[in-house]
């Protein structure tokens, strides 16, 4: 029999580990036609356990469906297994190989909580394990560390990427308010390189899971780094979120670009999602197509501990897929889900040319299961002075979304969407969005999920990702309008994943 608690919060389309706590997304990669997900783990509880952090594993041919594997690397002698990266050693650089099998080669944060407790700085270093079967077994080296802590007390999280220009690996680490470069010819030797982001950026908490990578600039050949940086708290609606940079690197520093400095002014810190929970996103290594993509943590540390789940805690969000976009005055980051979640579409319905005056319902209760769904809205003559998607269910329980045009924000409300008895953070004050026009056309693209909803307004431009514990699921979603409003085409469709 299924548990009440199965039934109503484990998520439909996301992935989460059977038992125990999750956090952050690690070593992402894609090898042999599979993409490897690890994840921050404590299997036997579902609270953290910072000095027994394993990294737990899980395997998907598609990024959406995703099959979980025992835990991967665990804590030992050295300390728990904390964030970071790992890479597709094809040169076999590292010489772990053994003629035959492509080493894949983990870069991690060990984390000596005995030296935590002792009052000692360096209490986290920078080890290596590697897998010679596709990332299901791991040796951890046997000179660990091989990078020794500098003397800072929150410096984690490696991410290292193949710098093909340079023929180096280069390694970013977070060392409390600003990213450390690093550089390696084997993966076991590492020289300091540069540093960067002291004085720029958010600083409201420590930086955290750092992601530099190189991307196209959107109908260009121009390729800029974009430096993703994850810092808790300082997020823009408080807790745990993502930053990030756009610029240059040259192989020793990564610099900001003129016109993003420029933007960086007005705009103070550049959020990849707007929403409380998306944290620790950071990207896949070797993914074909030069496709860069990324997994969040679903969730906040100002209130993960305490969601009213008991069996597990923690999810991803889905996986999205970035694409940086310049325009006259300045650059985003677009995330949006990627393409291989339409090929779960199980059933769909389309309404075309609704004109909204007030309230109409876009999906009566029970027509679609709103607990699994993907919603797609082709909007037009935005004139409406507001409007906000409202989700409900039996118990009045309501979550809704939208945008306030005469102020310019996109909001979400889940103040009363249900169970705020872990924190009443929880509740979400409506969000500037940073909109400095009004929207005359416009597209949304939502994910629902049993506990989760991930907003994607105008292709990924703006992102807001929220979760909620509702007391039964929402069955119905109603439009409100002050004001006309046009939706030229709806598209909901019920996805079959599991
Ligand atoms: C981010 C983080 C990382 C750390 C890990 C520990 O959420 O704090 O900086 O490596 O979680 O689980």
């Amino acid at each position: 029999t299924i548990s009440a608690e199965e039934q109503m919060y484990r998520p439909n389309s996301h992935f989460t580990p059977k038992k125990g706590w999750m956090n952050d997304p690690n070593g992402m990669f894609y090898l042999n036609s599979t993409y490897h997900l690890f994840f921050q783990h404590t299997p036997f509880q579902s609270v953290p356990d910072f000095s027994k952090m394993h990294w737990g594993h899980a395997i998907s041919k598609d990024l959406i469906k995703w099959q979980e594997l025992t835990p991967a690397i665990a804590y030992d002698e050295k300390g728990a297994i904390f964030s970071g990266s790992a890479v597709v050693d094809k040169d076999n650089t590292s010489g772990f190989g053994d003629g035959k099998n492509i080493p894949v080669v983990a870069i991690f944060t060990y984390h000596d909580m005995k030296k935590e407790k002792a009052g000692e700085i360096d209490a986290q270093s920078q080890a290596i394990a590697y897998s010679l079967d596709n990332g299901k077994t791991w040796t951890k080296y046997s000179n660990n560390p091989v990078l020794k802590n500098p003397g800072i007390k929150d410096f984690r999280d490696p991410k290292v990427f193949w710098d093909a220009k340079r023929k180096q690996w280069v390694m970013g680490v977070a060392a409390q308010d600003r990213q450390h470069f690093y550089a390696s010819k084997n993966l076991k030797d590492w020289v300091f390189l540069s540093e960067f982001g002291k004085d720029v950026g958010g600083h409201g908490g420590v930086w955290e899971c750092p992601d530099l990578f190189p991307i196209k600039v959107e109908g260009t050949n121009e390729e800029k780094w974009v430096l993703i940086v994850n810092i808790n708290p300082g997020g823009p609606n408080g807790g745990s979120a993502a930053q990030y940079f756009v610029g240059d690197f040259d192989g020793k520093t990564f610099k900001m670009d003129t016109l993003f400095t420029k933007q960086l002014q007005k705009e103070k810190v550049a959020w990849l999602d707007m929403g409380r929970d998306n944290y620790a996103s950071v990207s896949f290594d070797n993914v074909p197509d030069n496709k860069r993509v990324i997994i969040g943590w679903m969730s906040n540390w100002d209130y993960a501990q305490e969601v009213p789940t008991n069996q597990w805690r923690g999810s991803t969000t889905i996986a999205r897929e970035l694409k940086l976009v310049k325009k006259e005055n300045n650059y985003s980051l677009i995330s949006a889900p990627v393409s291989e979640l339409e090929n779960y579409t199980a059933k769909s319905f389309t309404k075309k040319k609704i004109t909204a005056r007030e309230k109409i319902t876009l999906s009566e209760a029970n027509k679609i299961d709103l607990t699994k769904a993907v919603v797609n809205l082709n909007l037009k003559d935005l004139e409406a002075e507001t409007y906000t998607f409202v989700l409900s269910n039996k118990e009045g329980e309501t979550l809704s979304f939208g945008i306030n045009n005469a102020e310019n924000y996109l909001f979400v409300d889940r103040s009363k969407s249900g169970k705020n008895n872990f924190s009443d953070k929880f509740s979400m004050p409506i969000t500037k969005a940073n909109l400095d026009q009004t929207f005359l056309e416009g597209t949304f693209k939502i994910i629902l999920d049993k506990t989760s909803i991930e907003i994607f307004f105008n292709n990924g431009e703006k992102v807001m990702t929220e979760i909620f514990f509702n007391s039964s699921p929402f069955t119905q979603l109603d439009l409100v309008s002050k004001g006309e409003l046009n939706v030229k085409k709806l598209k909901i469709n019920q996805l079959n994943i599991n």
